[in-house]
C-alpha cells in the first residue's frame, strides 16, 4: 500500500514507519520537525519506498499520486511542548486534521486519527472506557491538546458521516520507549534521564497519581491492527497495568543503578490524577494487548538513552 504518515519523525510515527516499511509497503513520511527528528527516519533514507516530504500539515497539503492510507499522527505531545507550542497544537489538529480528512478523501484513502486519553481530562472514571465523555478544562493550560485532540475526533466522525470516509479513531495512553526525546518532559523520560546524569527524579505531587505506560512496539502493533479493523469509533490503545508516578521513579531508580534522590514539586494545574484504560473494546476487536512487561520496556528504552549521552555530549 502507499501510506501517508503525519508526525512520522516524531517518537510513535517512527516506529510507525519501521513497521509500514518492514512489511513492504510504500511510505511517504511527512514532519515539520518541530518537534520530531529527521534521525528517527534516517535508516530509511535511501530506500526506494521511502520518501520524506518537509511540510506543516496546518497548510494545505499536495501529495502527487494515489494514497491508499492517511495516518494523522502530527502533534505535540509531552505537556512540556504543547504548553510551549499552544497555538500550534490546536491548529495542528484542527486545521491539520481538517487538511488530512479533505486529502484522504480526495485520494479515497482510508484515514486513521491518533487521538489520547487525555480526551478523558482527569477522568471521574475507572478505568476509562470509550462511552465516558471526560472531564476536561478547556481553558486550563492542558485544554489546548485536550480540546484540539476532541474536535479532531468530532471532525474525522463528521467526514465518516457526511463523505463516508473510511475513518478509524485511537485513544493512546502513555506510551514510551526508545526515541523518547531525553529530556522533553513526560514521566519516564525525565525520569531516565535525570537518574542517568545523576541529578534528583522529579515526582510533581506526592507521586500518588497513576499513569499506565505501554511499550511501543505494542502500541504500532494496536495502530496495525486497527488498520486492518473496519470500526469507526473510538478505541482504546492502553496498557491496564496501572502504577502510581513514584513506583516508576523508583523502578527507574533501580533499573538504572542511580544513586540519585527523588524530590517532590507541586503538582501541575489539572494533572490528571489516575489514568487507566478499559481494553475491552481492542481486545474484542483486534485480539489486542500489550505484551511487554514493563521492566522490559523500560531496560531497552534505558539502553537506548545510555547511548544518546555520547552523541548529545559531542553535539
Ligand atoms: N506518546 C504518547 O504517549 C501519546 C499519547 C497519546 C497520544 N499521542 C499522540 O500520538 C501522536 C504522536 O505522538 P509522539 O509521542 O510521537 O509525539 P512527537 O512529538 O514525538 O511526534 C509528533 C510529530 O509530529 C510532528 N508535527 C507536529 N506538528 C506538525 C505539523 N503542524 N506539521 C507536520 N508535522 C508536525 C513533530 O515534528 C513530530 O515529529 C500525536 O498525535 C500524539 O498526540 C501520543
Amino acid at each position: 500500500m502507499r501510506i501517508l504518515v503525519t508526525g512520522a519523525a516524531g517518537f510513535i510515527g517512527s516506529h510507525l514507519v519501521d513497521r509500514l516499511m518492514s512489511e513492504g509497503h510504500y511510505v511517504i513520511a511527512m514532519d515539520n520537525l518541530i518537534t520530531g527528528k529527521y534521525d528517527n527516519l534516517e535508516p530509511h533514507r535511501s530506500e526506494t519506498r521511502f520518501e520524506f516530504i518537509h511540510h506543516n500539515v496546518s497548510n494545505y497539503i499536495h501529495v502527487p499520486g494515489h494514497l491508499d492510507w492517511v495516518v494523522h499522527l502530527a502533534s505535540p505531545a509531552s505537556p512540556v511542548d504543547y504548553l510551549e507550542l499552544p497555538i500550534q497544537t490546536l491548529k495542528v489538529n484542527s486545521l491539520g486534521t481538517h487538511n488530512t480528512l479533505g486529502l484522504a478523501a480526495n485520494k479515497g484513502a482510508k484515514y486513521l486519527l491518533a487521538s489520547t486519553s487525555e480526551v478523558y481530562g482527569d477522568p471521574e472514571v475507572h478505568p476509562q472506557p470509550e462511552t465516558y465523555w471526560g472531564n476536561v478544562n478547556p481553558i486550563g493550560p492542558r485544554g489546548v491538546y485536550d480540546e484540539s485532540k476532541r474536535f479532531a475526533e468530532a471532525l474525522t466522525t463528521a467526514y465518516n458521516h457526511m463523505h463516508k470516509l473510511d475513518t478509524r479513531i485511537i485513544r493512546i495512553f502513555n506510551c514510551y520507549g526508545p526515541r523518547l526525546r531525553l529530556n522533553d518532559g513526560r514521566v519516564v523520560s525525565n525520569f531516565i534521564y535525570q537518574a542517568l546524569k545523576g541529578e534528583a527524579l522529579t515526582v510533581y505531587g506526592d507521586g500518588s497519581q497513576t499513569r499506565s505506560f505501554q511499550y511501543v512496539a505494542d502500541l504500532v502493533d494496536g495502530i496495525v491492527r486497527t488498520m486492518g479493523c473496519d470500526h469507526h469509533l473510538p478505541i482504546n490503545l492502553g496498557n491496564p497495568q496501572e502504577k502510581t508516578v513514584l513506583e516508576i521513579a523508583k523502578l527507574i531508580k533501580e533499573l538504572t543503578r542511580s544513586r540519585s534522590e527523588i524530590v517532590f514539586k507541586p503538582l501541575p494545574i489539572d494533572d490528571p490524577r489516575r489514568r487507566l484504560p478499559d481494553i475491552t473494546k481492542a481486545r474484542e476487536l483486534l485480539g489486542w494487548e500489550p505484551k511487554t512487561q514493563l521492566v522490559d520496556g523500560l531496560k531497552e528504552t534505558i539502553a537506548w538513552f545510555e547511548a544518546q549521552f555520547p552523541k548529545a555530549a559531542a553535539r
